[in-house]
This record gives C-alpha cells, sequence and structure tokens, in this order.
C-alpha cells in the first residue's frame, strides 16, 4: 500500500514525522513517499502544487497531509499561495466528501471554552461537500462594477453553485453516514436566502426517501451556529455545504477543547481519500516542538480505516492516543489542571509506547 505523505508548512512537517512515527510502529509494510507541498512546493518548484506531487497523490492508495500556508506568501497571487495546493487536491481526485467528526475526549473536558456539561460525551460528524459552492463557482473576479449604486468601481465577485447531482452524491454520503450512527441527520442551509439552498434542500428531502431509517432536520446556518454552542449534543451528523461546512466546522472542533485533536477525511467516490488534521500550518509555533501532533495521528486512523481497510490497526492508534490522554499527557492547546504538558516529539513518543 502506498501512502503519499504530504508535510507542507509551519508545524506541517513536525507533527507529520510523529504520525509517520506511529505508522512504522504498527508493523505493516506501508510504502510511505514524502513530498513537498504548499509553501515548500512554491519553494521547491515554484508551485504550490507540484506537478511531481500531484502525480504522486494520484498514484497513491491514500494520501496523508499535514499543513500549509504561511504569512510570508500573502503576498503572492492567489494562484500561488500555499492553500492552492489543498484547493487543488480536493479538486484534482474529486475529493468531494470531508468528514470531520468533533469528539470531546473525557479527559479533555476543562479544555473547552465552553462549561463541561454542555461538550462532556459529544460526538459528532460534520460532512462537508468539498468540490462546489463559493469556493469553486464561475465566473468570479475583480472588475469595475458594471451596474448597481456603485457603477464603475472596483468590486469583488464570486459565485456560489450546486448542481443537483452535486449535492445528491454528498446527500448520500450523510445519509449513510448516519446510518452508521445514531441515524439523526441536519441538513444546514440558508434556504430563506439562497436559491442554491433551495435545491440544496429540496434535494436533501428527496434523498431521504431512501433511507426511512433516518430522521432529516434542516436548519439555517445562522441558527446552526448558534445550537452548535448552546446544545452541541442534539446533533449526530451535520451535513452542509464547502463555505458554511468550512466554518462551522472550526466552531465544532472548538468545542472539544482543542482544533489540535480533530483529524478529518476527504474522500472520492472509491473511498479513496485525502486525511488531514482539521488544523492549519500555526506559523507562529513552528519548528518550536510545541505542536499538538494527535490531529494528524488520529488522521492516519482515519486513513487505515476509510482507504487502506486496516480497521483493527485504525483501532489500536485510537485506543493508544485515548491511553496517552488517561496517562496525563498534554500539548500546549490541551493543557488540563490534572495534565503534564510535553513536546510535539514526546506526545507522539508516549503515542508509540501505548501501541
Ligand atoms: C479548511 C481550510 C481550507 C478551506 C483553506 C486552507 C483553503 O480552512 O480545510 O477548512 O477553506 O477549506
Ligand atoms: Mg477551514
Amino acid at each position: 500500500m502506498k501512502i503519499a505523505v504530504l508535510p507542507g508548512d509551519g508545524i506541517g512537517p513536525e507533527i507529520m514525522a510523529e504520525a509517520v512515527k506511529v505508522l512504522n510502529a504498527l508493523g505493516e509494510k506501508f510504502e510511505l513517499e514524502e513530498a513537498p507541498v504548499g509553501g515548500a512546493g512554491y519553494e521547491a518548484s515554484g508551485h504550490p502544487l507540484p506537478e511531481a506531487t500531484l502525480q504522486l497523490a494520484k498514484e497513491a492508495d491514500a494520501i496523508l497531509f499535514g499543513a500549509v500556508g504561511d504569512w510570508k506568501y500573502d503576498k503572492l497571487e492567489r494562484a500561488l499561495r500555499p492553500e492552492q495546493a489543498i484547493l487543488g487536491l480536493r479538486k484534482h481526485l474529486q475529493l468531494f466528501a470531508n468528514f470531520r467528526p468533533a469528539i470531546c475526549y473525557p479527559q479533555l473536558t476543562g479544555a473547552s471554552s465552553l462549561k463541561p456539561e454542555i461538550v462532556s460525551g459529544l460526538d459528532i460528524l460534520i460532512v462537508r461537500e468539498l468540490n462546489g459552492d463559493i469556493y469553486f463557482g464561475a465566473p468570479r473576479g475583480l472588475r469595475d462594477a458594471p451596474d448597481g449604486l456603485f457603477q464603475g468601481a472596483k468590486e469583488g465577485f464570486d459565485t456560489m453553485r450546486y448542481s443537483e447531482p452535486e449535492v445528491r452524491r454528498i446527500a448520500h454520503v450523510a445519509f449513510q453516514a448516519a446510518q452508521k450512527r445514531q441515524k439523526k441527520l441536519t441538513s444546514v442551509d440558508k434556504a430563506n436566502v439562497l436559491e442554491t439552498s433551495q435545491l440544496w434542500r429540496d434535494t436533501m428531502i428527496d434523498v431521504a426517501k431512501e433511507y426511512a431509517d433516518v430522521e432529516l432536520s434542516h436548519m439555517y446556518v445562522d441558527n446552526a451556529a448558534m445550537q452548535l454552542v448552546k446544545a452541541p449534543k442534539a446533533f449526530d451528523v451535520v451535513v452542509t455545504g464547502n463555505m458554511f461546512g468550512d466554518i462551522l466546522s472550526d466552531e465544532a472542533a472548538m468545542l472539544t477543547g482543542s482544533i489540535g485533536m480533530l483529524p478529518s477525511a476527504s474522500l472520492d467516490k472509491n473511498n479513496k481519500g485525502l486525511y488531514e488534521p482539521s488544523h492549519g500550518s500555526a506559523p507562529d509555533i513552528a519548528g518550536k516542538g510545541v505542536a499538538n501532533p494527535l490531529a494528524t495521528i488520529l488522521s492516519a486512523a482515519m486513513m487505515l480505516r476509510y482507504s487502506l481497510g486496516k480497521t483493527e490497526q485504525a483501532d489500536r492508534i485510537e485506543s493508544a492516543v485515548k491511553k496517552v490522554l488517561e496517562q496525563g499527557f498534554r500539548t500546549g492547546d490541551i493543557a488540563t489542571a490534572d495534565g503534564v504538558v510535553v513536546g510535539t516529539k514526546e506526545i507522539g513518543d508516549a503515542v508509540v509506547k501505548a501501541l
């Protein structure tokens, strides 16, 4: 099994080193091949997603991705910025189904900014559509406003678009995910204002006919943002578009105490996938050895489960992470009164030991 290892920028290489260490400790024969991506790709060959990196990602059975981005690339034209690497991989490989679980580990309820009774035992899954919406909709651009109150003024424009088949395929993924959980699916949209959302809602209702065992409800995105902090445990699976999902998944992540704990999977229709922590490249702490590698390690576990069919090894990694938390190991982002703060390598070593 070939795994493309793309560490990226900022804390990417540090957290990836720990995930690779954990994978190597499983005693399986994986072929791991590393390639530069993001700012590192730009430095290596003038593009955030170098041709060779894309090729490797296409060939591999799965992709393990660190994080991309650094302030020093903010002035580059958009097409050359590190973020284009992840957007390009999602688009080129048609990774349309993004799974972002938000689980509050019992040892970390104290690390959440919410009251413990609101978040303890939290286990929700956000299914975010990843190939469409305003992220990729054409036309887009900068121009002189052709009409309106400020005609002639400089304006930026983007297009929010969803086709019915696009909504349908993510709907199926979300319903099937709900079937494996509490069988409650909340579809989040803005159907009171947007046409794309109306189509989204109508399509969800139509697909629901094939999943009589799943309870479908609908929620406007503003209300969903509020309910997520008011009563997050009322949710089971949330399905939403690319833009709303970007925002809500960060919000959901923070309920758990730290975005540093949350893995994610982006899958195509054959369950080939890219696995990455839900957090970014954190350039402010890069190279200091303090970043939390657990989200990347848990992403490797998701990869074993969803793309490589190694459920038992995935379980082993997840149990090892739980054990390390029980033992009181913490990185700074998940520091709690009863734990001891260690560095990136130390917590990675603790996971290997627990394995
Ligand atoms: C995410 C990130 C990306 C996104 C950025 C880096 C392009 O925020 O994966 O949530 O907006 O999708
Ligand atoms: Mg985001």
